[in-house]
């Protein structure tokens, strides 16, 4: 049994194991009651210690996967189905089917569990369960844990975006920012302008409040501003939502000049400009926020940590204008009674220890080196990049030799998952696009993938 055993990855070797066997086991094929290979056979041919193996397996016996019997003979529990059916969900991926095995995740949405960094985190956790105990047990304040407010504030002064206590709310995750502006600040029937392709489960919230989508073409530098300005003079719509930096699913950013021309035409046509910048701490290079340069505060602005340090903690952030600040807090207070103090102090102590700002930084080398590796082998094998990304997580590809249905046949032989073909048009449009996840690219299972895909260039890879 070969394990996906990364010795680079920050992720402690035993959780990788865990996550191995846990893979292997949602193949769907290994019948209850199959023994596992010996221990020492797993550890051999992968390098590992016994007493590595035995704890991981002892790990999964406590969540109820596997049993032991006579010492080391590990064997799979029965029935698995209720624990394993819970699959993790990802935006934007395409659905598994039936009897599949896990697929590698190379169009999904996020970091894989090996380039998230435990240690400070876990430390974090520590410092604060053993000294705020108030974040243990309470209820949050409305507006957020003041602490962190003020670490986010700090952080906005450096992208040049004021702002003030009472003008920044903490919401759980940038999810629930998005949620809480769409339901608050619009009505069903109302038209809003957003980017095609874009963010899909922004879509997906705008329809579950009929809310009518106005799409207009993202390019390499932002949206389309011809497009923009023809529909801000035909159909009069309520607002904008933009994706500024490294955008889902382009990997593609705000340029200055398109920044300042839209920000222009929003203030000329009365309309709100909803900034999601998830990825801003995944960017280092030039450019500019809307929201820095509003002066009249028509921007409202969103931001996560979902993306670099976890999405688990699920803490996010809106800034706006201090009379949207408490229209939004009455409607997260009502449906949710405040984000998690816990996660906001946690967060608010790697903010403030400096160790979040080294951890970004790493990522972010981390992540440029596989992005030159990626698009090194994307030009190998013959596929067209949009805009070639300097920053983030993504890249938005097409192959120009082979049509979706040979390159979903190729993903699939490969056990690769790739990025929907629909869900990140807001009419559903089919693309032959696909997102490209730069940290899951590098992974020999990719690179067959990409391989596979342009068999006449024999020399690439
Ligand atoms: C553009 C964009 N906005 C918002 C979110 C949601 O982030 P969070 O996990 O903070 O809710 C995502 C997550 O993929 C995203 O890509």
């Amino acid at each position: 049994m070969e394990l996906r055993i990364d010795r680079q990855a920050l992720v402690p070797v035993v959780q990788q194991v865990v996550d191995s066997l846990v893979r292997w086991l949602r193949c769907g094929n290994v019948a209850p009651g199959t023994r596992l290979p010996p221990v020492r056979q797993i550890a051999r041919i992968n390098l590992l210690s016994q007493a590595c193996v035995v704890e991981a397996c002892e790990r999964l016996v406590v969540k109820g996967l596997l049993v032991a019997r006579r010492g080391t003979a590990f064997f799979v529990a029965s029935p698995q189905a209720n624990q394993l059916e819970d699959f993790s969900w990802d935006e934007g991926a395409e659905g598994k089917q039936l009897g599949q095995r896990d697929p590698w995740g190379l169009g999904c949405g996020g970091l894989p569990e090996s380039w998230r960094e435990t240690d400070d985190l876990a430390f974090a956790i520590r410092q604060v369960s053993r000294t705020d105990m108030a974040s243990l047990f309470n209820y949050s304040t409305p507006l957020g844990l003041p602490a962190l407010r003020q670490q986010i504030i700090k952080r906005l002064i450096r992208l040049e975006i004021q702002a003030q206590e009472h003008e920044v709310m903490t919401t759980s995750g940038a999810s629930q920012a998005l949620d809480l502006i769409v339901r608050t600040l619009f009505m069903p029937g109302d038209s809003v302008v957003v980017e095609s392709p874009g963010y899909c489960v922004l879509f997906d919230l705008l329809r579950l409040h009929r809310i009518t989508m106005i799409e207009i073409p993202r390019n390499p530098n932002g949206p389309d501003i011809a497009a923009l300005e023809a529909v801000l003079l035909k159909q009069r719509p309520r607002a904008l939502f933009i994706n500024s930096f490294h955008q889902n699913p382009t990997g593609s950013s705000l340029g200055r000049l398109v920044a300042k021309r839209l920000f222009q035409l929003a203030n000329a046509y009365g309309v709100l400009v909803i900034e999601d910048d998830v990825y801003a701490d995944l960017h280092t290079g030039p450019g500019v926020r809307l929201a820095a340069l509003d002066a009249k505060r028509n921007v409202v602005y969103v931001g996560s940590y979902s993306k670099t340090l976890s999405s688990s903690l699920r803490v996010g952030f809106v800034v706006a204008p201090a009379e949207v600040i408490s229209r939004l807090v009455s409607v997260k207070m009502i449906s949710s009674k405040g984000a998690s103090p816990f996660a906001e102090s946690v967060l608010a102590c790697l903010l403030a220890s400096g160790a979040y700002g080294k951890l970004v930084q790493r990522q972010r080398q981390r992540l440029n080196g596989a992005r030159r590796l990626v698009l090194q082998m994307l030009d190998d094998a013959d596929w067209e990049v949009f805009g070639k990304p300097s920053g983030g997580l993504f890249v938005w590809a097409r192959s120009r030799k082979q049509d979706r249905a040979q390159i979903r046949a190729h993903a699939q032989r490969c056990g690769i998952q790739l990025s929907s073909s629909t869900a990140f048009s807001p009419s559903d449009e089919t693309t032959d696009w696909l997102r490209i996840n730069v940290a899951y690219a590098c992974d020999q299972q990719a690179r067959r993938f990409f391989q596979a895909t342009s068999p006449d260039r024999p020399q690439a890879f």
